[in-house]
């Protein structure tokens, strides 16, 4: 049953309960060998229980008895200590689809942490992409890169980046997967958490907004510890369009989507500004139906870009890993950069009820220490009061076990 589509919660659960009483002696050999390779209870599942055949570095090491002789190992290193196990800027991916690989190409590609733990219940693709990944490894300075179906290699992690789950059809809203993905997350976070209880979870799964409310609210963890990645990916894209249309870098370009991460995000044109000058004191209806330059088109056709990219290519990953491993950035390094995330909204702009929504938060080492109390019109609060009213409208149907209130 391990190859379908996706792994029923219960047989993951009761894998795990079955692999737990391995976890010691794997984590034993692999810190005593120092290998990448998976652990031989996966490879036995696809390849049979052969002892001679061997995967990962030992397979490319060429002939077991020797990579594994202890005779050279005690001939060529002299040991002073013991080597450390689990980096401080150890990242766990959980979901290694699309996105989560995705993730891990960001991370590893910009060298922006140098250990991964990949955990997904398809043993085979994981294994692909782990050892593609392993391949890699001199060229991206050497990082250590785990992967497994076992959740006992995300310990100690800095950073937990959630990307498990079903993604919206063709034509679908991101709402419609929200009581698929919330079974996972409420399976999966309470043993994420009591393998790290000090990382901060980057929340991807949608729909992005309430998946972030339900893992802080079924983890105990502080506010701060969850962030969901929310509309930074949807105010890169508004970035992007502004740019295009001018002929300028969207780095240059400050502007802000905030609200719903999904059809009702609202983009600020009261904020887009150039080089400090703001549009709006250039065009004072910019973004409003009545503006003749027809700005406001732009907001229209932002809320669709990632279903377009969806119908053409089946999937988003790209921008979304990047954005993702952007705030990751922002926490291992601790910059304290602001970035539109998806945090608790309740009491500001007024929103009274207990959700997740983006507005721009300052992030560093702790996850969110500061949200920005952003001067927005009436005209964008309205709008951001009927977003909120929608999500919460979907959320709060969902039964969660609490663990706060
Ligand atoms: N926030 C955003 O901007 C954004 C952008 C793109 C996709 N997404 C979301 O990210 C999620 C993943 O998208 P994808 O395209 O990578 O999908 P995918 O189908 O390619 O990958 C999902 C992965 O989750 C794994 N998985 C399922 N149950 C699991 C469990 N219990 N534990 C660990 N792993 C589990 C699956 O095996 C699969 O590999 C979807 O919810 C999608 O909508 C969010």
């Amino acid at each position: 049953m391990v190859l379908l589509p996706l792994m029923s919660i219960s047989s993951l659960s009761v894998r795990l309960r079955n692999l737990a009483g391995v976890t010691f002696r794997r984590d034993f050999i692999r810190s005593r060998s120092y290998t990448h390779a998976l652990p031989p209870t996966i490879l036995t599942k696809i390849f049979g229980s052969n002892k001679g055949k061997t995967f990962g570095k030992e397979a490319t090491a060429g002939s077991n008895s020797l990579f594994a002789s202890p005779c050279l190992r005690e001939e060529l290193f002299c040991k002073t200590s013991e080597p450390v196990r689990d980096c401080c800027h150890k990242v766990a991916i959980v979901g290694a689809g699309m996105v989560g690989i995705s993730v891990a190409s960001s991370l590893l590609f910009q060298r922006i942490t140098s250990q991964i733990a990949m955990v997904d219940p398809f043993p085979k693709k994981l294994e692909g992409d782990g050892l593609d990944f392993l391949h890699g490894s001199i060229f991206m300075r050497d990082p250590k890169i785990e992967f497994d179906t076992d959740f006992c290699i995300t310990a100690n992690s800095k950073v937990v980046v959630i990307c498990v789950g079903a993604r919206p059809t063709k034509g679908g809203t991101r709402l419609d997967v929200v009581h698929k993905n919330t079974e996972i997350i409420k399976e999966i976070i309470p043993i994420l958490v009591n393998y790290s209880p000090n990382a901060v979870f980057v929340v991807v799964s949608n729909p992005v907004d309430i998946m972030s409310w339900i893992t802080w609210k079924i983890s105990g963890l502080p506010i701060h510890q969850v962030i969901g990645s929310g509309t930074y990916i949807d105010s890169a894209r508004f970035r992007f369009m502004i740019g295009d249309r001018l002929g300028i870098a969207p780095s240059s370009v400050q502007a802000y989507i905030i609200g719903e991460h999904g059809d009702s995000m609202v983009p600020l044109w009261s904020g887009v500004s150039i080089a400090g000058v703001q549009f709006r004191d250039v065009i004072p209806n910019i973004g409003l139906e009545t503006d003749d330059e027809k700005w406001h088109e732009l907001s229209k056709e932002v809320v669709t870009l990632g279903a377009v990219v969806r119908c053409l290519k089946g999937y988003t990953n790209i921008a979304i890993g990047l954005s993702a491993s952007d705030i990751v950035a922002s926490i291992l390094y601790n910059t304290q950069n602001v970035i539109p995330v998806s945090t608790q909204v309740q009491g500001h702009h007024d929103i009274d009820h207990d959700m997740f929504l983006s507005l721009p938060c300052v992030i560093g080492e702790n996850g969110i220490t500061h949200v920005i109390r952003m001067h927005i019109t009436e005209y964008e609060k309205k709008l951001l009061h009927s977003s909120a009213n929608g999500v919460f409208n979907v959320q709060k149907k969902i039964k969660v076990n609490l663990k706060k209130s």
